[in-house]
């Protein structure tokens, strides 16, 4: 980690001081956002993929949330590039996770299972809660109580494995219309038994994932949930219009185990719930008492960061906020696709460096 020039004096140093989150000693705030690069042959982790988390840790992440990760379950996801929790992918993984530790950040796993968004291949067809789309419309195949326990079973090896790799963490990713979201969604959960219904039986699948891990990791393995309201294709639907609503989703998750959330907005300036101005991340905080991430366009321009806190959307504002004690720790996710030393010029004010993301920066791997 680049720790040899000071941070310059001002709004954005609280940013930067180092703490504990979840039993975690990190060396600042700033989280990389979890993103799919598609760059592991075979799910298997290489030493390009290496370097290119290490790049962003010694560029001052402190806390890398890997790209989504299929559990070892054919249904996870049929893309063979997306990397894996499975034992063959291991050594990769370890290679990754050392880098990252030699620039002294950490480094979460996020386990993940597409849902529905796995194309049909060898004729099957995806698993969902309820083989629907959110208009009720019939798209894939609604799974069986045996499946479910396959899948819990699929995501609490991935977690034992992370956790014997040498990750400092997992990341559950039940966000953005996936297979977890798909059960925590009434529109796509339309189950008549224990996983469906009401709010606590519609994350049960979640709290019983994390429950899992907790039981074949250790009592203090930090195991984060990330979930959204919205959805990839619905940006604008909801899992909880109330705060109250939110509570008896995500009280099952606490109870179960849960040690942090990620709440994953697509503007961390905007408020979650009416009559309040806390995002997401604060609503999570305050209703379950755990520490919280926060997300979405964090200085996502030169402007956002030049900003002073009277801009909401400024990363001036956003530091405000953190040391208010709203959430605890702040994501970034395309600012760093063009910028792995992003964190690192934030810190020095060495703004001119930092290029405004564009979407071509997608599409480039370094
Ligand atoms: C290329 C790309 C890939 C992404 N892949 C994932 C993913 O695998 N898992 C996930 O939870 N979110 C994923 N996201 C969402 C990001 O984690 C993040 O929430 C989003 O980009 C908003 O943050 P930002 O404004 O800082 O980019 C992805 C985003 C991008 C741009």
């Amino acid at each position: 980690m680049t720790t040899t020039t000071p941070p310059v004096a001002g709004p954005l140093t609280g940013l930067f001081t180092p703490r504990t989150i979840a039993g975690l000693r990190l060396p600042n705030a700033l989280v990389m956002a979890p993103m799919t690069r598609s760059h592991s042959p075979y799910g298997v982790p290489t030493a390009e993929n290496a370097g290119y988390y290490r790049r962003r840790a010694a560029g001052g992440i402190g806390l890398i949330v890997t790209e989504g990760t299929l559990v070892d379950h054919p249904s996870a996801g049929h893309e063979t590039d997306i990397p894996r929790m499975k034992r063959a992918a291991a050594a990769g993984w370890e290679s990754v996770v050392r880098g990252v530790h030699a620039e002294g950040a950490a480094i979460f796993s996020q386990l993940w299972h597409v849902g529905s968004r796995r194309d049909p291949v060898d004729g099957q067809s995806a698993w969902t809660p309820s083989g629907i789309d959110e208009h009720g419309t019939p798209n894939s195949h609604a799974m069986t109580m045996a499946e479910i326990d396959r899948i819990l079973a699929a995501f609490g090896e991935a977690g034992r494995l992370a956790y014997e790799i040498g990750f400092d963490g997992v990341e559950i990713h039940a966000a953005h219309g996936y297979l977890l979201d798909e059960f925590l969604w009434p529109a796509t959960n339309r189950r008549s038994d224990r996983y469906g219904g009401s709010p606590a039986n519609r994350s049960r699948l979640v709290a019983e994932i994390i429950a899992e891990i907790r039981s074949t990791t250790s009592p203090d393995f930090p195991i984060g949930v990330r979930y959204s309201q919205f959805k990839e294709l619905a940006f604008t639907a909801r899992l909880a219009d109330t705060p109250a609503e939110l509570a008896e989703l995500l009280t099952p998750l606490v109870r179960a185990g849960a040690s942090l959330f990620h709440a994953s907005q697509r503007r961390f300036a905007e408020p979650a719930f009416a009559g309040s101005p806390l995002n997401l991340a604060g609503w999570t905080k305050k209703l379950t008492g755990l520490p919280a991430i926060t997300v979405g366009s964090v200085g996502l321009t030169r402007d956002a960061l030049r900003g002073d806190a009277t801009d909401p959307h400024s990363l001036a504002a956003l530091a405000d906020r953190l040391a208010a004690g709203e959430f605890d720790l702040a994501a970034v996710g395309r600012p760093l696709l063009g910028n792995p030393e992003w964190a690192a010029a934030v810190r020095t004010g060495d703004l001119d460096s930092v290029v405004d993301y564009v979407k071509e920066h997608e599409d480039v791997y370094r």
